[in-house]
């Protein structure tokens, strides 16, 4: 039976956040003094975790992401994922990574059933990923593409474009796509930590498009299930493919079909939305009936749209990490 919300959007898709500890902290993502963690004792455990993939998938989510903060830094995370991959009625099993960690991974999440990665990679030069990262290094996160590359993974890098600081490499990007069999996604800035001024850092998909254009001829390729909110687009001869996603410009509410849970437990229907439910007591109940219900009540808070736009946004200041982008 699919799960279909109060205006008639079939909501499949699960991002499930195993942790809002991250090995970076992108500034986009976090602000400079971060804003406080999860305690500890309050994060899910991975019983609590596969219950809730598991009672989902039941009622009609057939897409599950693993998300974070940085997911490859839990513990005990591949016999997790190999769990959740056996859950009859999954149809997908994906992650979202920002690569550190990957070098060292990339096999085992292939053998535990990932069937694909989204890699966040926002400048391919060294002092801008730091920059961006406020501590990262590109090489381990270069060397975590390729080896995720070699155990056959299909790859989609998300580059969160930002006015002033790494615009002047969307074409880089664009090459990348070119060169290899991945897709590039450029990935508008959304100012979910409502920093000052977060406008000027917004380029809007349609001036990333008319760069792109400038240099590149790009078609428009078919939409598929797996393109998600992108507007896809070949380049002749290219190997790879690139996207462009607009949260802000344009947003794209009208076809969400997402639901979120953060590593606490609180499952939101919509990034932007101040509503949530707590999963715990309905978990710590036992009763996956209770579970169910919970999770389809989360289905009918789902905004018909966000209220963010290049002008103004009005939610409440949120760490990405926290819930899992
Ligand atoms: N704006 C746009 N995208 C973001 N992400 C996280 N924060 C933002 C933001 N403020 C996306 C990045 C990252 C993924 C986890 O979420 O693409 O790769
Ligand atoms: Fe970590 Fe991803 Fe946030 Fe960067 S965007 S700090 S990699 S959770």
């Amino acid at each position: 039976m699919p799960l279909i919300d109060s205006i008639g959007r079939t909501i499949n898709y699960l991002r499930l956040s195993v942790t809002d500890r991250c090995n970076l902290r992108c500034r986009y993502c976090m602000p400079e003094d971060g804003i406080g963690k999860v305690a500890h004792g309050d994060i899910l455990s991975y019983e609590e975790l596969f219950q809730i993939a598991r009672v989902a998938v039941s009622i009609g989510i057939d897409k599950i992401r693993i998300t974070g903060g940085e997911p490859l830094v839990r513990k005990g995370l591949i016999p997790f994922l190999q769990k959740l991959a056996e859950i009859p009625g999954l149809g997908q099993l994906v992650l979202t990574t920002n690569g550190v960690l990957l070098e060292k991974m990339a096999v085992d999440l292939r053998a535990a059933g990932v069937q694909r990665l989204n890699i966040s990679l926002d400048s391919l030069t060294p002092d801008t990923f730091s920059h961006i990262s406020r501590c990262g290094d590109l090489t381990r996160v270069l060397a975590g593409i390729e080896a995720a590359k070699e155990c056959g993974f299909p790859i989609k890098l998300n580059m969160v474009v930002m006015r002033g600081v790494n615009d002047h490499e969307i074409l880089d990007f664009a090459a990348l796509a070119t060169a290899s069999a991945i897709t590039v996604r450029f990935i508008e800035y959304m100012p979910a930590i409502r920093e000052h001024n977060w406008q000027r850092l917004v380029v809007p998909g349609s001036e990333i498009l008319a760069r792109l254009t400038q240099h590149l001829t790009l078609l428009p390729a078919e939409h598929t299930d797996l393109a998600g909110p992108a507007r896809n687009f070949r380049i002749p001869g290219a190997a790879g493919t690139l996207g462009i996603i607009t949260p802000v410009s344009h947003h794209f509410c009208s076809d969400c079909n997402r639901i979120r849970v953060t590593a606490s437990g609180l499952a939101k229907g919509c990034l932007f939305a101040g509503s949530q439910v707590d999963l715990k007591p309905s978990l710590r109940s036992g009763s996956r009936g209770l579970l169910a219900q919970a999770l389809a009540a989360i289905v009918e808070t789902k905004p018909v749209r966000h209220q963010m736009s290049l002008e103004a946004c009005h939610h409440q200041a949120f760490r990405m990490s926290s819930i899992g982008g």
